[in-house]
């Protein structure tokens, strides 16, 4: 594209290729702003309650932060998504580019209500992202990722609204030309919620509008779409509605792969997923079970022609880590974290 020299375009595209190969390789996102850490830590540990100062509260997050990296090795994980704090204050990432792991960065700032629809949210931090951004990569980044919460339920409650929509889709495009402006991958992440009462069909017809909305606004920004990844929620069924129990692995990822299939241009190198709270071992069955659908696809049929489809999880690679950490077992920690980035890298392959 003509705003993007081919020196910048060429490293956008091996950055973005690299976070997804070889096959099973995958991103390992470390990005909660520090309420949701110490929320993780609290409810992680023994006696779920504690009285910590704020200065205590940042030691022990750094210290977590490093305890998890020093278990991580580039074998399964191609990249680590941190909070700025991690990157710049606690600068811990030269411990895992030294390891051959690509530094990301959080690029999204907190969320706002939307006056008009207070279950819906605005994403902030679009004001200052640019310089944010080239401060990130001065630090070591190559990618970043900004994630968009979008709301799903049944058509009778509504949401999203048409509005929330073309605010989110505008926001993620902007963002993703701001980010390969200061020379980083940008990582969209529309992430449909599945709290409420939405059927699999709705899941899918909200995935798929948000995602053809959001590449659409990108072409008019001029986003180089080689040089980015996008890392959706899996369609499902919401916890409220009666299918949720008796929807399988393969139903989803029939789902899935459909809703990629028709919305991602074939330009777009490689799909990463959210956990989104899933169970570790739902959230790898899951992606399993799609990387075994296309694995078997016709060449030259929709499903043949996806990119790599691999993992961008939080909370299903470092849930289980995370409980032995606050008991002080490191060797568990460690065996967790291992077994976790394994079992995502087999899933990643249709292994699993
Ligand atoms: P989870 O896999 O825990 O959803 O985290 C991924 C993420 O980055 C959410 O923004």
């Amino acid at each position: 594209l003509p705003h993007h020299s081919v020196v910048v375009a060429k490293e956008l595209t091996s950055v973005a290729q690299a976070l997804v190969s070889p096959r099973g390789k995958g991103i390992y996102a470390t990005d909660e702003s520090p309420d949701v850490v110490e929320g993780m830590l609290v409810a992680a540990s023994l006696n779920g309650q504690e009285n910590f100062t704020d200065q205590e509260k940042t030691d022990r997050r750094r210290k977590w932060r490093e305890a998890a990296y020093s278990s991580l090795t580039n074998d399964h994980i191609s990249g680590v998504i941190l909070y700025p704090e991690t990157l710049l204050e606690f600068k811990l990432g030269e411990s895992l580019s030294s390891k051959g792991i690509i530094l990301g960065v959080r690029a999204n700032g907190e969320l706002a209500p939307f006056p008009a629809s207070p279950f819906e949210f605005i994403v902030q931090g679009l004001d200052d992202l640019l310089p944010r951004m080239q401060a990130a990569r001065a630090a070591g980044a190559r990618f970043s990722k900004w994630r968009a919460p979008i709301a799903c339920t049944s058509p009778a409650l509504g949401l999203p609204s048409q509005v929330s929509l073309e605010v989110q889709a505008e926001t993620m495009a902007i963002f993703a030309s701001v980010s390969q402006q200061a020379g980083l991958v940008p990582i969209i992440e529309p992430d449909i919620e599945f709290s409420a009462d939405a059927d699999l069909y709705r899941s899918v017809e909200i995935h798929q509008k948000i995602i053809r909305m959001t590449y659409a606004r990108c072409l008019d920004h001029g986003v180089f779409l080689e040089g980015t990844l996008i890392k959706p929620s899996f369609p499902q069924p919401g916890l409220k509605h009666p299918t949720r129990k008796t929807t399988t692995s393969e139903d989803i990822a029939l789902a899935t792969a459909t809703v990629l299939a028709n919305s991602v241009p074939t330009s777009v190198p490689g799909v990463v997923f959210l956990s989104g709270g899933l169970e570790p071992a739902v959230a790898m069955k899951h992606l399993s079970a799609l990387n075994a659908l296309v694995n078997k696809a016709k060449p030259g049929s929709p499903f043949a022609r996806l990119p790599p489809l691999s993992f961008s999880y939080g909370r299903a690679l470092q849930g289980e880590a995370m409980k032995h950490w606050v008991r002080g077992d490191i060797q568990a920690m460690k065996n967790a974290f291992d077994q976790a980035t394994k079992g995502c890298f087999m899933a990643a392959r249709g292994e699993y």
